[in-house]
């Protein structure tokens, strides 16, 4: 006798499993012969769209034997190594596996004395190790990603500055008559600290859009004026949003510099590192992350520049105490007392907006075992070498313009034949075509950002197995795609 949805019965699913283990091997391994993205065709799109839901349950294997013709051909394309899209890595292999046995535990890892606790806490430890932040007193946990990460630390931010007015913006929210809440991020800041400000309540306009240098940096001369000015306003300064390693450029705010400006000033140092901080693993890159041991809180992605399978960002914050201030909300069926019953450390959950919390800790924790302390800094560097072998390859080339330095494993340039130099309005219309042209065919796949005005195809390495044929291949694609598109006019 079969046993009813969802169980399957042990037989079953071990053969199922062993399957699977199979299809997934074939298909990471086949990647690099396939194209890296093709967009879907209307009638696939519309069998996934429009398909219903059976009244009877389906088999397992004819379950799986449609992921395998409907959804699996068409993936995203960051598995591939040459996808040089976002800030989007391909998935560390032992990552995937984790998924696997984390979503057979498949603990809440809110709290409480079981393993995947200390999995989460120890994995946060090394993140702080590896980047050279404080352990001592600090406190960190995993989130869905950066965005959640910037949030639960200017959220943070945000608890501190009230304390220290003598209010509790817990209590009252900003529903009072109270200087309004500023902070400063460089214009390269990524927008996901725009959407922290509008979901605190604070407004777009509490974020101070600082300028940038010539190489896309925060330009801390400005930061005191800028302070002085709102404080004169009437406003209250709480906060300055550096970046580690800019979305843009990769660019990495003069962190010591700032971190002066917000000791003088009294305000919270948050750096956004969801992409770079990890560069702060490298010895010869470290120095350009002077000031990161001093910031209050870090948003870090584990799901970019490590690999560990998507979703994974971290924050961590200086002050463990002020952090579990901001956030811990115990009601009473969550009450537990340290070393009794289930009771173990204090909750995750009263560190963030999270309660139930999957076990990400898992795929971070083989990760990073996987790789170690120098395969981590290996990692980083090959990344980084690969994108000074691209910009080489850009500024070696008569039809390439580079946009931007290279400060981590970004580099920004465009398609630009000496006849169309200066014309910039074409320039950015030719370069979007270029980019489509290039998302579309499938030989590679890079994105754009906005510099000084121009439209920058942007590529950004960080599959583990990208090479510099790779790289290569994407300068081949731009220049024959921008020849062919100039051509036809
Ligand atoms: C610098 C930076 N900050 C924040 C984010 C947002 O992170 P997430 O997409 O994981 O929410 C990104 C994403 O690319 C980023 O590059």
């Amino acid at each position: 006798m079969t046993t009813p949805p969802p169980a399957l019965d042990p037989e079953r699913f071990r053969r199922l499993g062993h399957a699977l283990v199979d299809l997934v091997t074939d298909y990471l391994a086949g990647l690099p012969a396939r194209p890296v993205f093709r967009p879907m065709r209307p009638a696939e799109r519309a069998t996934l769209l429009q398909e219903a839901l059976g009244e009877a349950g389906a088999s397992p294997e004819a379950i799986v034997e449609r992921f395998s013709t409907a959804v699996l051909p068409h993936a995203m394309g960051n598995g591939h190594p040459r996808f040089f899209g976002w800030v989007n890595s391909a998935p560390a292999p032992i990552g995937v596996l984790a998924d696997f046995l984390a979503a057979a535990m498949d603990p809440s890892c809110a709290g409480g004395d079981h393993a995947a606790i200390y999995v989460e806490r120890a994995a946060i430890r090394w993140l702080m190790e590896l980047i050279g932040f404080p352990t001592d007193g600090s406190m960190g946990l995993l989130t869905s990603g950066g965005s959640e990460a910037n949030l639960l630390g200017l959220a943070a931010a945000r608890q501190r500055a009230a304390d220290r007015d003598g209010w509790s913006v817990r209590r009252e929210g900003l529903q009072r008559a109270r200087p309004p809440l500023v902070l400063y991020a460089s214009e390269q800041g990524h927008s996901c600290i725009q959407k922290a400000a509008e979901l605190m309540g604070l407004g777009a306009e509490a974020v101070r859009g600082v300028p940038v240098d010539a190489r896309f940096r925060m330009d801390v001369s400005r930061l005191p004026a800028a302070i002085a000015a709102d404080r004169a306003a009437g406003l209250r300064p709480f906060c300055v949003a550096a970046s580690a390693g800019t979305v843009g450029t990769g660019a990495i705010d003069p962190l010591d510099a700032i971190a002066d400006v917000c000791a003088a000033e009294g305000l919270w140092l948050h750096v956004d590192g969801a992409y770079g901080a990890l560069g702060a693993a490298r010895a010869d890159l470290r120095p350009r992350y002077t000031g990161l041991a001093r910031a209050d809180s870090v948003a870090l992605d584990p799901h970019k520049w490590l690999g560990v399978p998507i979703e994974c960002g971290a924050v961590l914050v200086r002050d463990g105490r002020l952090l579990r201030e901001t956030f811990s909300l115990v009601p009473a069926y969550l009450r537990t007392e340290p070393d009794r019953g289930f009771g173990g450390l204090p909750w995750f959950s009263e560190y963030g907006v999270q309660q139930t919390r999957g076990f990400r800790a898992l795929k971070l924790w083989m990760t990073l075992q996987h790789l170690g302390r120098a395969g981590v800094s290996e990692l980083v560097g090959r990344h980084a070498a690969l994108a000074e072998c691209l910009a080489g390859l850009v500024d070696a080339a008569a039809d390439l313009e580079r946009l931007a330095p290279v400060e981590l494993s970004i580099v920004c340039f465009r398609y630009a034949p000496a006849r169309l130099r200066g014309a910039d309005e074409r320039l950015d219309a030719l370069n979007k075509r270029v980019m489509e042209e290039i998302q579309a065919g499938g030989a590679a796949f890079l994105t754009q950002t906005t510099l000084a005005g121009r439209f920058a195809l942007r590529a950004c390495v960080l599959h583990y197995a990208t090479t510099e044929a790779d790289v290569a291949a994407l300068v081949d694609a731009v220049t024959r795609t921008g020849a062919r598109l100039l051509v036809e006019g």
